[in-house]
């Protein structure tokens, strides 16, 4: 059994939250993982194409092809993605958008997988969270468990951070702010996101040692899908 964790933060790894956390829930899942970066990937977005119908293989040739693969081979997957303009960044998307390539003739190649969502934002991380669990959810893939936090926004190392009318900083502290070490989000230091992290590790794991019916799980996934179309239609 095999997990596929995906931080889609263009940041590098030792300052990204997303890594920090999507790391965390899989290390307390108990189950053999791997952890990829989208950081410094050329990862483009679905161009509609079409190649994919007849094999379920995209034919755009970029970083994701070698990661094809490991998504059909993982049992359950952790993604997370920073919040830019309240959704998740562009390089997640991308990397999201292209499987399309798993959705044609039987298109159950991922149904009943198992799943956490990740986000952090330099306020808040929910949104991004949100988006991955809905795109988890159009695959019939369960998101067992969200997590989110605050990271540190670049206004506090672009060096106009204290000033900015329109940085998180001035935003969060008010006019005249100065900045201290301990006032920098820094996820690691948030107690209950890393409690959640471990927690919606914990609970991955376990869910996917009780040998889960991914027929079951994706038929269920599949209803709340309708409802929530019903619903807003
Ligand atoms: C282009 C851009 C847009 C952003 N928009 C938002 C936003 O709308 N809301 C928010 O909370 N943070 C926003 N942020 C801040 C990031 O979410 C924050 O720096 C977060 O820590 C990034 O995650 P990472 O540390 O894993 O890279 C934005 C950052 C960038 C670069």
């Amino acid at each position: 059994m095999k997990i596929l964790g995906i931080s889609g933060s263009p940041r590098k790894e030792d300052k990204s939250g997303t890594h920090a956390l999507v790391t965390t829930v899989l290390e307390n899942t108990g189950i053999e993982y791997k952890m990829v970066s989208l950081r410094g990937k050329t990862v483009n977005g679905c161009i509609a194409c079409l190649g994919c119908v007849k094999d379920n293989i995209c034919k755009v040739d970029d970083d994701l092809a070698p990661l094809r693969q490991d998504i059909l081979e993982a049992d359950a997957y952790v993604f997370g993605a920073p919040n830019y303009y309240s959704g998740m960044n562009a390089l997640t998307h991308a990397f999201m958008e292209r499987f399309y390539q798993f959705r044609h003739q039987t298109a159950d190649l991922l149904w009943g997988k198992l799943a956490v969502a990740v986000g952090v934002g330099g306020t808040a991380g929910q949104a991004p969270a949100d988006d991955i669990e809905k795109f988890f959810m159009y695959n019939f893939i369960e998101t067992v468990a969200k997590v989110d936090g605050q990271g540190a926004a670049s206004c506090y190392s672009c060096g106009h951070g204290e000033t900015c009318q329109v940085g998180i900083p001035v935003m969060l502290h008010g006019e005249g702010v100065k900045f201290t070490p301990e006032m920098i989000p820094n996820v690691k230091k948030q107690v209950d996101v890393m409690a959640s992290a471990a927690a919606a590790g914990k609970v991955l794991g376990e869910r996917l040692k009780n040998n889960h019916d991914r027929m079951k799980v994706a038929m269920g996934v599949k209803e709340k899908m309708m409802s929530l179309f019903e619903e807003s239609a």
